[in-house]
């Protein structure tokens, strides 16, 4: 069994092609590539993404995903919870699943931490609710000056961080494995590290606050992360991933 890493899709699967993806012909369902949050798969409704999850079913391997803060909240929760190796799940397809907030799962005889989530970067104009009296005002102001905004319910989430329950849940995880994992796989990073993200302008918020945490706490060989859309290693530990598909050892 392999097991492969990589960040951010945004609903583009082109990396998984045969032509870009050299290991694909020998690959089987028993291999898994774990996505690092921004899966953006399940983003239009159960029509509008037929197409390309079952597409991604027919890969030739396991996807799994934890999520991202671009990731159709309302749509995922759709789907029902269940049990896969040691932690919570959805299944999207047979063979393509959400790995659930605060869990460790085991894959391989390796202890994966997965906690999903970031705060949203590119909403620097604000973020419009749909039930404000003033919606369409605001809308098409922001739209006819190019504004970088988005929209509760149709492209953006609050639930893009996590509850005080996940927080929970995480945290009751992490002491019964005795604060020890093999890897760790996030979609944002610990707070230590924002400073050397993005030019350092990137505020910390209570999820990098908790994951900094856990890296204060937690033995663990990698760390996984995407959301800033680099390919990146720091203190040999932590790995930002964006397009980069790498095997794990
Ligand atoms: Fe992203």
């Amino acid at each position: 069994m392999h097991i492969y890493v990589t960040g951010d899709c945004h609903g583009d699967f082109s990396r998984f092609a045969p032509e870009r993806f050299p290991e694909w012909d020998s690959l089987t369902k028993d291999d898994t590539v774990l996505v690092c949050g921004d899966f953006g798969g399940v983003w239009d409704g159960k029509e509008g993404d037929r197409e390309r999850l079952d597409a991604l079913e027919k890969l030739p391997f396991t996807l799994l995903f934890v999520d991202g803060n671009h990731e159709n909240y309302d749509e995922l929760a759709t789907y029902p919870v269940t049990e896969w190796n040691g932690g919570k799940v959805r299944y999207i397809r047979p063979h393509v699943l959400h790995l659930l907030r605060g869990q460790i799962f085991n894959l391989d005889g390796r202890s994966f931490f997965t906690m999903g989530g970031a705060r949203s970067l590119d909403v620097w104009d604000g973020i419009l609710d749909p039930e404000d009296p003033d919606f369409a005002a605001r809308y098409w102001e922001l739209h006819r000056r190019g504004a970088v905004f988005r929209v509760k319910h149709l492209n953006w989430w609050e639930q893009e961080l996590p509850s005080p329950e996940e927080y929970g849940e995480a945290r009751r995880n992490l002491e019964r494995a005795g604060y020890h994992v093999n890897f760790i796989v996030t979609h944002c990073g610990p707070s230590g590290f924002l400073d050397r993200v993005h030019g350092g302008h990137i505020r910390p918020d209570a999820l990098t606050d908790f994951l900094e945490e856990v890296r204060q706490r937690t033995e663990f060989d990698y760390w996984f992360f995407g959301h800033y859309h680099e390919n990146r290693v720091f203190d040999k530990k932590l790995l930002l991933l964006y397009r980069r598909i790498l095997r794990l050892p």
